[in-house]
């Protein structure tokens, strides 16, 4: 992965899915020419239809559950990701939670077979804990739940979480990321200025008016950080 980055998380939004992919991918490649590393998290069910071309430098899984093909119904193998060419996933987000044991081992699959995972937590203590379990992503990302869809940044609302976790992410040499209610290039900003290596953003850019003009001021901000 490249840092700073902007993940623009997809989630399941109407706004963001079928067609409109495409449009969040070509934006996303856009605005790498900033120097900055942008991607788009997509649903697991547009996900195989934008694999292709430069997009594959850009598309992120928002998850994978089990490490291979097999009699998993429902499920979404990591080997089948790479095979389709995926490069980065998602994990242990606030809407799809994992136990812990169970994303050690997704986490040291994708490690050894070459994905590159952002491990969502909930709190500084659940970052804790899988540092002790000794999971190791590319990134971890904090995200407080309560302000996950609010417009209140956790950059600016509970800037102490971010600085404890960005704290315990140097110890261990690991990227700390930060996301929910990240609105604004000033949230943005504010982040980046408590340590983060950027930002996971979904509501105020996937629901925007705009969309082009809020990722860039976003990616803007960060490439001020590189
Ligand atoms: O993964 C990012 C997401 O959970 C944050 O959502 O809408 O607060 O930007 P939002």
């Amino acid at each position: 992965m490249e840092f700073p980055c902007l993940i623009v998380n997809l989630k399941n939004y109407l706004e963001g899915s079928g067609d409109r992919v495409k449009m969040f991918l070509d934006y996303a490649l856009d605005l790498r020419d900033l120097g900055v590393g942008v991607y788009v998290a997509v649903s697991p069910l547009d996900l195989s239809r934008y694999l292709y071309g430069d997009y594959y430098r850009v598309v992120f899984s928002q998850v994978f559950d089990v490490v291979d093909y097999g009699s998993y119904t429902g499920h979404i193998p990591l080997k089948r990701l790479l095979d389709l060419g995926v490069k980065y996933s998602l994990l242990n987000h606030s809407e799809y939670k994992m136990p812990h044991n169970r994303l050690r081992d997704l986490v040291d699959a994708a490690n050894s077979l070459g994905l590159e995972t952002v491990v969502c937590v909930d709190s500084v203590s659940e970052f804790r804990s899988l540092i002790d379990l000794g999971v190791r992503p590319s990134a971890f990302a904090i995200e407080p739940p309560e302000l996950i869809g609010s417009g209140r940044s956790v950059s600016k609302y509970k800037p102490e979480t971010v600085v404890e976790a960005v704290g315990l992410g140097n110890s261990y040499g690991v990227p700390v990321l930060c996301g929910a209610g990240v609105s604004t290039r000033d949230d943005v900003d504010a982040a980046m200025r408590l340590g983060v290596r950027g930002v996971l953003v979904a509501s105020a850019i996937v629901k925007a008016d705009d969309p082009y003009v809020v990722m860039k001021s976003m990616a803007e901000v960060l490439a001020l950080f590189t």
